[in-house]
């Protein structure tokens, strides 16, 4: 049986991740793969009702560590429901955000203890990493930009995280390039900054070498 593989797609908000994740299932899948999108939080019933107050503007009163638990009470679920039943089939799993977006955002943006988020990792993730994570990175002018007009074009009110300030942002971003920096062997750091069909053939490049 062909070995699943669990690709994972990280970066600050607006750096399309959500946009390269559909272009790479699309390329995979002309090559034959089954691939399985999935989404954190959501990908399931139960992950998609923890999102709603995840991301509930009028959630203000929610505390770092409640937020904490939640993120990972919808890991959980997507990681019994849909990742490893995948990866056990042999299929592509491609998940925008996991566990190093709680690492970045939980962690290096709201202060939260690494080792805290990677006990509550152990517990809903039972060991299971991704094998290979794409860190798309962007400056967060690029960031803010795309996210209002994105936000601007759907009719979205802006989510909880966008009103935040840039500061947190910036601190994202260097989480995650510490991340990667610490795991060179399972991230790819790609810059999102050029045009999409640009990133889309530098991420079907890695894929094609690694996977
Ligand atoms: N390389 C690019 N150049 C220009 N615009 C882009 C590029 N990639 C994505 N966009 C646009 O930027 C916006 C955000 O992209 P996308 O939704 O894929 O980002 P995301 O990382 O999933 O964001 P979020 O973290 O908010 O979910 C979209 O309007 C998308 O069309
Ligand atoms: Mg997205």
């Amino acid at each position: 049986m062909n070995p699943g593989r669990f690709i994972t797609f990280e970066g600050i908000d607006g750096c399309g991740k959500t946009t390269q994740l559909r272009l790479l299932a699309e390329w995979l899948r002309k090559q034959g793969r089954t691939v399985v999108e999935t989404v954190e939080p959501g990908g399931t019933d139960i992950g998609r009702q923890i999102r709603k107050i995840l991301l509930d503007p009028a959630n203000t009163a929610i505390h770092a560590r409640t937020e904490l638990m939640l993120y990972f009470a919808s890991r959980a679920q997507n990681v019994e429901e849909v990742i490893r039943p995948s990866l056990a089939a042999g299929h592509v799993v491609l998940c925008d955000r996991f566990t190093d977006s709680t690492l970045a955002y939980q962690g290096h943006g709201r202060g939260l203890e690494p080792d805290t988020i990677l006990a509550l990792d152990r517990i809903a993730c039972h060991g299971l990493r991704p094998d290979l994570t794409l860190l798309i990175d962007i400056d967060l002018e690029t960031s803010l930009t795309r996210a209002r007009r994105r936000n601007a074009r759907s009719g979205q009110e802006e989510s909880r995280i966008d009103d935040e300030h840039a500061s947190f942002h910036a601190r994202v971003r260097d989480g995650y390039l510490a991340l990667a920096r610490h795991e060179p062997a399972r991230f790819v750091v790609i810059d999102g900054r050029a045009p999409i069909d640009a990133v889309a053939r530098r991420v079907a490049e890695e894929i094609a070498a690694r996977v």
